[in-house]
């Protein structure tokens, strides 16, 4: 099932074994402890998730276990069971079974996404896309989502089921959108956030809300850790597009460079635009719209010369800022403590991805 936990640290903390290791030590002890403490979580989450399999029909038990079975870095579980933190040992089944229905909407926006990025490897395996055909995935991908809206219904209250309807509607938006404006040129800044913030802050806010209202934690709290969630996903979001350009597929596990190559004008390329003359706005334009990828190595060391790797990094930054500032209010309760340890983790990825 999904990696065991030295896995997944040594995939996100890469950085540690460079040179900076001895630097970090400190923090690298604190991200082990985190996953750690997590281990008892991801083990109940993966026993739920294997046992969805049965509840599909037969004859497609072999696509869905595919997908359900090709592990991931869990951050949406790590965000409801942080969110919902106590400090028990064990997780409350009823986070372990919203963390299970919000990696299952996760999952198959992936299904879809890899379907419309033309990607073909994804969590370190073949797309669903790439192994079943693109048909078989749309389809796949709606039985994923399906099942989980079915597990969403199984809590005593219908605020899980409604929250999930609506923010995989705005997932959905996010990708409409993004669809809408892809190979269109240069949207506006307005429009690139607005799209993060459909298609991927809102899950990782729905992970935080929910699971803290899950918790009982009290609604101040909820409120804060819904925003934090909010701003994290728009962080991870920019730190993704950032490393489409600058990551190395054999450590990030998924195809990259597909953005470019499909007309998604991201936030590298809106930089790379505003830092540009007339002339080369008009080629990389005209490269962003053929959507052949055109001269995406030239346009990445362009990238590189004109400072905007650091430029949108210190962005991502100051969106984990934001993040981290709405929990210090809350630090005497252990969920918030907690919470701000993810967050840590999205600033070692992106250490990870200026010296990949
Ligand atoms: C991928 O999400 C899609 C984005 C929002 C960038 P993750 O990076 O969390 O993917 P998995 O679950 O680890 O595969
Ligand atoms: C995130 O966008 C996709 C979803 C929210 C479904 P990307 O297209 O950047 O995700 P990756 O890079 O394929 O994982
Ligand atoms: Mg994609
Ligand atoms: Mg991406």
């Amino acid at each position: 099932m999904a990696k065991p936990v030295e896995t997944r640290i040594s995939a996100v903390t890469i950085m540690l074994a460079s040179d900076k290791a001895s630097q970090t030590t400190v923090d690298r002890e604190d991200l082990s402890a985190l996953f750690a403490r997590l281990a008892p979580h991801f083990a109940a989450l993966d026993r739920f998730l294997t046992k969805q399999v049965v509840n599909f029909e037969p004859e497609i038990h072999n696509l869905v276990s595919y997908c359900l079975q090709s592990g991931g870095k869990r951050i949406r579980p790590a965000l409801v069971f942080l969110a919902g933190w106590k400090g028990e040992d064990e997780p409350l089944d009823e986070l372990v079974r919203l963390a299970a229905v919000i990696e299952m909407v996760h999952l198959a926006t992936l299904v879809h996404d890899d379907i419309m990025d033309e990607a073909s490897l994804r969590r370190n395996r073949s797309t669903a896309a790439k192994q079943f055909g693109p048909n078989t995935s749309v389809l796949l991908g709606d039985a994923l989502f399906a099942q989980a809206v079915s597990i969403a219904t199984q809590f005593p209250t219908t605020i899980v089921c409604r929250h999930v309807s609506e923010s995989t509607r705005k997932v959905c938006a996010g990708e409409i959108m993004q669809t809408l404006e892809q190979r269109g040129g240069q949207p506006s800044l307005d429009t690139y956030h607005r799209i993060i913030d459909l298609k991927t802050a809102e899950l990782f806010f729905l992970s935080c809300y929910l699971g803290a209202i899950l918790a009982d934690s009290p609604m101040e709290f909820t409120d804060a850790a819904g925003a934090f969630g909010r701003h994290l996903g728009v962080a991870y979001q920019i730190y993704d597009d950032l490393a489409d350009f600058f990551g190395k597929e054999d450590q990030i596990g998924k195809t990259l460079g597909t953005d470019f190559a499909n007309g998604k004008c991201t936030l590298p390329t809106l930089v790379l635009l505003q830092r540009s003359s007339e002339r080369e706005i008009a080629a990389i334009l005209e490269d962003l719209r053929s959507g052949r990828g055109d001269h995406f190595e030239a346009h990445v060391a362009q990238m590189g010369k004109l400072g905007v790797f650091d430029c949108v990094s210190k962005t991502i930054s100051q969106e984990i800022e934001k993040a981290e500032i709405l929990l210090k209010p809350h630090f005497e309760l252990p969920a918030a403590r907690e919470l701000l340890r993810l967050s840590r983790l999205l600033r070692y990825q992106l250490e990870s991805l200026r010296i990949c």
